[in-house]
């Protein structure tokens, strides 16, 4: 086998053999096969496609490319994962809840980049909490407390650790089988039997109609089958942000009220929404409503803070500089952008531009109001949280046209579908 030969079978609509895919990815890995000859490849894919066969060699051989995870743990593990919104602090809530249950999740994560926001720049908000855990740690932690919120260990799937990395300089990430495999090879390495995927569809999702997302939900699933992790997928509504706080620890404290029984309605619903389906993945009864209102997530929320360092009843931190944008009209606030939100927030230093800048926790987006829900010109409708008030001017022109008020939105269900 040859790159070149490899190269042109897919150029020319050819389907991959098994034996030169493991070998491509292998080759690639370990420096043999050259970045300029996977950029191409990388195209070719993105270009030609690859059918569900190739898909699921192409996930192992990134699977074989590290280590897998193995968890020796006493209760059924199930994961969730996400393709990434505008408000989406669902995790922080959804792995004590589901811990509380009876089931083990071991979540790890990754940081933000773009404009959705990474889980461990939120939890890294918490005086003290750290999110780098030996593999034992994870083990220990999951058997006393069931949750584990961590940065993925170094060795999983290092081939798409330099592949993704290749595609997002050479216009190769959008490609439904490239992004399938990358995400189910690191969550199938993880080790866990049972994921569900939270795919999302709208304006702040990487998906933005609901064929794309459905088609890579299918995907998603099929690659978790073949590969023996029961998997199921939502698809979620993410054309406006989630809950009512965009950022790092303001999205920790709305977290916190969820699982202190409050919280807005639509985090609630999707958190108990997925954590339902975890349980059934699981093979547990437990009905998570009830855990929730019974405040055992909490206190698992708090035991998972301790255990890696952090003080779950200390402040978060606060914005140096706060901005208020009022609402333009009278009226129903009839649409708020998830997109434009999100990179709102990055511009005001939620997120960051290069994978080793440093996020801001204080920095962020609180909506004192949700589409449907009626607005009074003048009164504030954004709260802009940001340490460096040059960052604003950035910020208000992302708003630029996110804001109507008009007649009531059409009501589009947050979770569209499940796909089995
Ligand atoms: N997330 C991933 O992990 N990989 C992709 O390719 C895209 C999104």
């Amino acid at each position: 086998i040859t790159a070149v030969d490899v190269i042109r079978a897919k150029r020319d609509g050819g389907r991959l053999s098994e034996e030169q895919i493991a070998w491509v990815v292998d080759s690639y890995t370990r420096g043999v096969v050259a970045e300029e000859q996977m950029s191409a490849l990388a195209m070719a894919i993105f270009l030609r496609g690859m059918d569900a066969g190739e898909i699921s060699a192409w996930t192992g051989a990134m699977i074989d490319s590290g280590e897998c995870l193995s968890l020796r743990v006493n209760r059924p593990t199930v994961d969730k994962h996400s393709t990434g919104g505008v408000g989406d602090k669902i995790t922080l809530p959804l792995a004590p809840l589901v811990a509380a249950c009876g089931a083990a999740v071991p979540q790890l994560s990754g940081r933000g980049l773009g404009h959705t926001g990474g889980t461990l720049d939120k939890l890294e908000s918490i005086p003290g909490w750290r999110a780098e855990l030996s593999t034992d740690e994870i083990s220990r932690q999951l058997n006393e407390i069931g949750a584990v919120v961590c940065a993925a260990t170094e060795g999983l799937a290092p081939a798409d650790k330099k592949l993704y990395a290749l595609r997002d300089v050479t216009g190769t990430v959008e490609s439904i089988p490239l992004i399938a495999s990358s995400i189910m090879s690191k969550k199938i390495a993880e080790g866990s039997a049972g994921l569900v995927l939270d795919v999302k569809t709208g304006s702040g999702a990487f998906m933005k109609s609901l064929d794309q997302a459905r088609e890579l939900a299918r995907t998603l699933v099929a690659i978790g089958t073949a590969h023996g992790v029961a998997t199921t997928a939502l698809l979620t509504e993410m054309g406006t942000p989630l809950g009512r706080a965009v950022g790092n620890a303001v999205e920790v404290a709305e977290a916190v009220e969820v699982l202190r029984g409050g919280g807005p309605a639509d985090v609630v619903e999707l958190t108990v929404a997925l954590a339902r389906e975890m349980l059934a993945l699981a093979g547990l009864s437990a009905d998570p409503a009830e855990v929730l209102a019974s405040g055992a997530a909490y206190e698992t929320w708090c035991r998972m803070i301790a255990a890696q360092g952090g003080d779950p009843e200390a402040p978060l931190p606060k914005p140096r500089h706060v901005h208020v944008l009022a609402a333009p009209a009278d009226g129903v606030l009839s649409g708020l952008d998830a997109y434009a939100v999100g990179v709102a927030a990055w511009r005001l230093g939620a997120g960051r531009a290069r994978r080793e800048d440093p996020v801001q926790h204080a920095a962020g987006i609180l909506l004192h109001a949700k589409p449907g829900d009626r607005v009074t010109a003048g009164e504030p409708l954004l709260e802009l949280h940001t340490d460096t008030p040059d960052a604003v001017a950035g910020a208000l022109e992302a708003l630029d046209g996110a804001v109507q008020v008009g007649p009531p939105p059409e009501r589009l269900p947050l979770v569209h579908e499940i796909v089995r």
